[in-house]
């Protein structure tokens, strides 16, 4: 994949084990065409040395802030080194390396350059399960995520100290295509792509007065429409019953039903070429086997004698289409466990219905919270977290979308 354009970049590497998957990350950012200049620092060479990666992105590295090499070019160097770059990459970035930067520390060369920076700052965490879970951490990404640092957050995995679970640093190929994936996304075109989203919950009626929800929004659904419409495509939303608004140039069809909103979906499927589904609706699974067309009384009715039956599943329909009319199908799913532990079902969950990518995430706090946790999981087995406000979120979701959508046509 080349970038259009030589965008250099200032890769950080801090004192993680990670720091050995740099060398790769350098080999990939350069095989894609970016120009690399590094800064390491003093505990990111004692796990592999600054001649590798001289030699790796054919650059000197730079190591600290009083060394001659450094000083010798401008009198106040790290600010040059902070303007020279079009985006900075800190990778692997340590836990001690994001408490400094979060809290604005400049103490070394890295922590000058960052604070000193007017240019996108990426991270990329990467340490044991519990320096990743550790409050203080956690502090640290969200302050982080506030004053706009990119996140690219760590997967699950094995991990050097023996353990499993997250905090292993995203691959360096999953980097450097987020990368790339990041800087198209502010030309991303979908003019003449139809895209179909369903959102919010469904009610299903018990009797004329009561019936069986749930507590989802419809927002991410909603963000994920203006989002796409703002990208230019002609947008389907099939929205359960929720307050929203919409752009007036969203074809919005309200219904109430999973029944509704399976036989809506369809009908839009088999009219319209849609190039991708997301399926972001919380659909019953259940509904009344019979609507009691009188309203249930106290002490007459039993209500442990409702009889439920599944509904029909929209997004595995829509996934089993023909293919002439099967658009790219991203279904979502929610999970009250955490996703990180439940990745194999999920999984299943997606091969089973035949969709080509699962967006987990954790309910019910995804519910009416402006922040959302995703896990991005695919047919390969691989997954991508994204974590940040609902805006941002839905950002993300559409341009992985497309992005797998190009790979596949
Ligand atoms: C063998 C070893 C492995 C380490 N691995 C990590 C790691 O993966 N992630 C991390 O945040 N810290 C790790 N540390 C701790 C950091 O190296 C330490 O906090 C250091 O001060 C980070 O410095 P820096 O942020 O300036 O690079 C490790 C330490 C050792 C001795």
């Amino acid at each position: 994949m080349e970038t259009e354009i030589k965008t250099k970049i200032l890769l950080g590497i801090t004192g993680g084990i990670a720091a050995y998957k740099s060398c790769d990350l350098v080999r990939e950012l350069k095989k894609s065409g970016f120009e690399v200049q590094i800064i390491m620092t003093e505990s990111a060479r004692r796990f592999v040395s600054s001649l590798t990666f001289e030699v790796l992105s054919g650059n000197p590295v730079c190591l600290n802030l009083w060394e001659e090499g450094v000083t010798k070019n401008s009198p106040v160097s790290h600010i040059q080194q902070a303007r020279n770059a079009d985006l900075i990459l800190i990778a692997p970035a340590s836990a001690n390396f994001l408490a400094k930067i979060a809290n604005g520390i400049a103490d070394d060369l890295l922590s000058t350059v960052c604070l000193a920076r007017n240019v996108e700052l990426i991270v990329a965490p990467s340490m044991n399960i519990h320096m990743w879970e550790n409050a203080a951490t956690k502090r640290n990404i969200k302050t982080l995520q506030e004053d706009e640092v990119t996140i690219f957050l760590p997967t699950y995995g094995d991990q050097a100290c023996g353990e499993i679970g997250l905090g292993r640093m995203m691959e360096p190929k999953d980097i450097v295509d987020t990368i790339i994936k990041h800087r198209k996304a502010d030309k991303l075109i979908l003019d003449n792509h139809n895209v179909l989203i369903t959102a919010g919950p469904t009610y299903e009626p018990i009797d004329p007065v009561r019936g069986l929800m749930n507590s989802s929004t419809g927002t991410l659904g909603f963000k994920i429409a203006e989002c796409a419409r703002s990208f230019g495509a002609n947008v389907d939303l099939v929205a359960g019953p929720v307050a929203h608004e919409c752009s007036k140039k969203i074809n919005r069809i309200n219904v109430r039903s999973a029944r509704e909103m399976h036989t809506e979906t369809l009908k839009i499927c088999k009219a319209k070429n849609i190039s991708i589904f997301f399926c972001v609706a919380a659909i019953a699974d259940w509904k009344p086997k019979i609507f009691s067309v009188e309203k249930l009384k106290k002490g007459v009715s039993n209500l442990n004698n409702i009889e439920w039956v599944e509904n029909t599943d929209t997004l595995a329909a829509v996934a089993a289409l023909p293919s002439s009319s099967k658009p790219y199908t991203v279904g979502f799913s929610a999970e009250t466990d955490n996703p990180s532990n439940c990745l194999v079902e999920i999984n299943k969950k997606r091969i089973n219905k035949n969709a080509d990518v699962i967006v987990a995430n954790k309910v019910p706090d995804s519910f009416g919270n402006k922040e959302i946790e995703v896990f991005f999981v695919y047919s390969s087995g691989k997954h991508l977290i994204f974590k940040g406000s609902k805006d941002h979120v839905s950002k993300q979701i559409l341009i992985e979308a497309v992005e797998q959508l190009n790979l596949e046509t």
